[in-house]
């Protein structure tokens, strides 16, 4: 790769760590003007990212599209650009041809300089160690949303031979007899960690089977994408993957899967700000638990071939109970959109969240804004729930319909962000909402798309 090219894509990954993406941290919103309008969704930033990384494990070049234009993609492309992978734009907006034939060994201090924000770096931990038989990964950012560990990532890498030493600043990995396939049984169905043994099983000798994992769409989509590149990898059911690993994997050519969760976070802001809003590229499959919750609340939706009509058809918004939940359950990251609309809905509803420990923080700012919501740290130790879940559970109790008015209110992370964007689209008079750039993590283009629905809103680029 030139060291031009590579300058930039460094250049940009620095920038993406610093929130790139928005010049502005803050934008001013007049509330109260329902959405109307027309957007379109990209691919998902929990496949694209992931996909970036599968193209390490090929000894040919890739073609990735409908890649979002957010700032965790550039932080992954800045750290593949540093590992020696070519990446450049292709013909089509969101196309990325990802060439790994020279991949190398990148310095400590620029990989920890240029992690940024993302998670995705533990995800290299498996292509590294096969393509260059050692790794360092930095230690991880993202969304502080509860403690976030990697043990189930370390612990299956270790069944696999590696050997994990921590350094001041991560953790190096080295795989002295080479990886080698393994029985991995997970202790949740984590995503992270589904993907971590599966872009690992791919490579390795032998065969791996990993019982307890994760399905989500997104993991299927990546399960995909590895078969292109000749894996074999066979979803059983139950959650059982099995693997058969195989000695060298070529390219893929892919259009990611679209942005459910953002798909679901417009439908939510169509439906608190009673607008009327079509997702352009959202799909019905994968949307089928929000689209019942979306139904069930009192909104409407309509299915084409080309996305979904999400809309607030009239009358009263009606309370709900929910439990967030691995696939196919209720997502963690569609709850909190959905609060706000809550906040108008005529009665109690209840979010047990049973996927982070704390993912409620974001309500603060909308108490701030007049809602009622109380957040129960330890759960409501409801018994009768249908599956026993984890030790922890938070449950907010969120009794409306409260009117919200337009205040001062930080972004605390990336869905919790969106909730804020969306309560004050919803609130009576003006907003100041600050810390916005975390949300170009995510979203792309979100201004724009606010632009395009017609909302009220000051922000200096
Ligand atoms: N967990 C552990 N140990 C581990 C890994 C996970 O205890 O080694 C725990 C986590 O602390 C959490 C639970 O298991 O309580 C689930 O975590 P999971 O590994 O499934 O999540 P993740 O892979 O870190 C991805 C998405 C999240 C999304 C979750 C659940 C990406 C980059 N992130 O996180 O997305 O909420 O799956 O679907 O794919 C977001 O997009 O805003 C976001 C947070």
């Amino acid at each position: 790769m030139g060291n031009e090219t590579k300058q930039i894509l460094i250049d940009d990954a620095r920038r993406a760590g610093e929130r790139v993406g928005l010049t502005s941290d803050e934008i001013i919103i007049n509330g109260g003007k329902p959405l109307h309008g027309r957007i379109e969704v990209r691919g998902a930033k929990n496949l694209a990212t992931k996909a970036m990384v599968a193209a390490l494990l090929g000894t040919k070049p890739s073609v990735l599209r409908n890649v979002p234009n957010i700032s965790d993609v550039r932080v992954v492309a800045g750290l593949l650009a540093l590992h020696g992978v070519q990446i450049t734009k292709g013909e089509e907006p969101g196309e990325f041809l990802l060439d790994p034939s020279n991949v190398e060994s990148a310095h400590m201090a620029d990989i920890d300089a240029h992690a940024g924000s993302s998670r995705i770096p533990i995800l290299f931990c498996g292509p590294l160690l096969h393509r260059l038989g050692e790794a360092f990964i930095p230690d991880l950012g993202g969304c502080r949303i509860g403690d976030r560990p990697i043990d189930f990532h370390l612990d299956a890498l270790r069944e696999f031979g590696a050997v994990i030493v921590k350094e001041p600043r991560g953790i190096s990995l080295t795989a002295p007899h080479g990886l080698k396939g393994a029985n991995i049984e997970l202790p949740y169905p984590s995503v992270g960690a589904t993907e971590q043994v599966l872009l690992t099983a791919v490579l390795a000798e032998g065969q791996t089977e990993l019982k307890n994992a994760a399905i989500e769409p997104e993991i299927i989509d990546l399960i995909c994408i590895l078969q292109k590149m000749g894996a074999i990898i066979n979803v059983e059911p139950n959650r059982v993957i099995f693997i058969e690993g195989v000695e060298e994997l070529g390219g893929y050519k892919h259009r990611a899967i679209f942005d459910r969760n953002e798909a679901a976070s417009w439908a939510a802001a169509a439906l608190a700000t009673e607008g009327d809003v079509f997702v352009g590229g959202a799909k019905q499959e994968e949307m089928m638990t929000f689209l019942n919750v979306f139904r069930k609340v009192g909104g409407a939706f309509e299915v084409e071939d080309d996305g979904i009509r999400f809309y607030h058809p009239g009358g009263e918004l009606v309370p709900v109970t929910i439990e967030t939940d691995v696939h196919p359950g209720f997502m963690t990251d569609w709850q909190q959109p959905l609060v706000v609309a809550l906040t108008k809905a005529n009665g109690v509803s209840t979010i047990h969240e049973t996927v982070y420990e704390n993912r409620f923080g974001f309500t603060d700012a909308l108490n701030k804004m007049g809602a009622n919501i109380v957040v129960h740290k330890d759960g409501l130790h409801d018994y009768t729930r249908r599956v026993a879940r984890r030790d922890f559970e938070q449950a907010a109790v969120i009794t409306g319909p409260t009117p919200l008015v337009g205040a001062e209110i930080e972004v605390p992370d990336l869905r919790g962000g969106f909730s804020h964007l969306i309560a004050a689209l919803t609130a009576k008079g003006q907003s100041k909402v600050t810390n916005v750039g975390i949300i170009s993590r995510g979203y792309e283009d979100f201004i724009g798309k606010l632009t395009q629905l017609g909302a009220d809103f000051i922000f200096e680029a």
